[in-house]
């Protein structure tokens, strides 16, 4: 595919509006806890973030900022920043309608030129980063408008989550995990000027990305599903990021990550 980086962010923009409807409808976000993966714990018990109270936070890609909200529940001034109007449409009426404080913008995240160094104690995002095609900059970004010791989340897709299924679900088609596919986006095929992309990136090549940039990995995870053929509806229903779609894939979920959280610290 032979399109300029301002044509894929345009295009990834212009999806983004067209699907935020849907996406909000079709999957199940938590305003009370901080989602880190489809069907799999959130903050309150994987505790990666640890204690937020008092933080400032910058969410990118925060979509309907559902994260953003929960954090200002625990305590954190939270600030979320989303390319798609759509998304922030939702995200404000959701702010309103928690009673929370959180400032909402519509911006790029791969630059944050409005923002000042040092800004912000954490930065996080949960499939966000997938969208971004120039990570290097955007990881330099976060690092100089973090705060010393300032925290960078990077929740985002497993590069394993790239490949297909065989026709019976039961084995993952992994033809080159060097170098994972991009995903374009179906549903939006056919009209060039609406073609969006997932990138998806080795583990190695993120590692390196954050640590070229600045920052100290202290930890990676690969969150693991609850057992939700052993949950009521009503525990589903507290999962913090499901619904009806992803219950839909659980067998492949506990088979093969869909995500996975870096948690890296600005080291210099
Ligand atoms: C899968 S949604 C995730 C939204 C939210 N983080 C969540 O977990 O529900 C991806 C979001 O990334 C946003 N996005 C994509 N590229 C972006 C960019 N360059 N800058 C800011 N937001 C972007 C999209 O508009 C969309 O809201």
């Amino acid at each position: 595919m032979n399109l300029s980086t301002d044509h894929i962010k345009r295009s990834i923009q212009a999806g983004w509006d067209e699907m935020a409807g849907n996406y909000q409808a079709e999957t199940h976000i938590s305003l009370d806890d901080v989602h880190y993966a489809p069907l799999c714990p959130g903050e309150r018990e994987l505790r990666i973030l640890g204690d937020v109270s008092g933080k400032a936070v910058l969410e990118v890609a925060c979509g309907a900022a559902q994260n953003s909200i929960a954090l200002a529940k625990m305590g954190a001034h939270c600030v979320g920043l989303d390319i798609s109007s759509r998304q922030l449409v939702v995200a404000r009426k959701l702010v309103e309608q928690e009673g929370v404080d959180v400032g909402l913008l519509n911006a790029d995240g791969e630059t944050l030129h409005m923002f000042r160094d040092g800004a912000f104690d954490v930065v996080i995002s949960c499939f966000g980063w997938e969208f971004i095609q120039d990570l290097e900059t955007c990881f330099r970004e976060c690092h100089r408008v973090l705060a010393k010791d300032g925290l960078l989340i990077v929740g985002t897709v497993h590069p394993m989550s790239a490949f297909e299924w065989d026709a019976d679900g039961r084995f993952l088609m992994v033809n080159d995990y060097f170098r994972p596919p991009y995903e374009v986006w179906q549903e939006l095929k056919g009209d060039s000027a609406r073609q969006g992309l997932t990138f998806f990136r080795t583990v190695e090549e993120m590692f390196a990305t954050l640590v070229s940039a600045g920052f100290h990995v202290e930890g990676i995870w690969e969150p693991y599903p609850y057992n939700i053929e052993e949950m009521t509806d009503e525990e589903k229903r507290a999962i913090p990021y499901g619904g009806p779609f992803w219950e839909s894939q659980y067998e492949r979920l506990s088979k093969v990550p869909f995500s996975i959280v870096y948690k890296a610290r600005k080291s210099d």
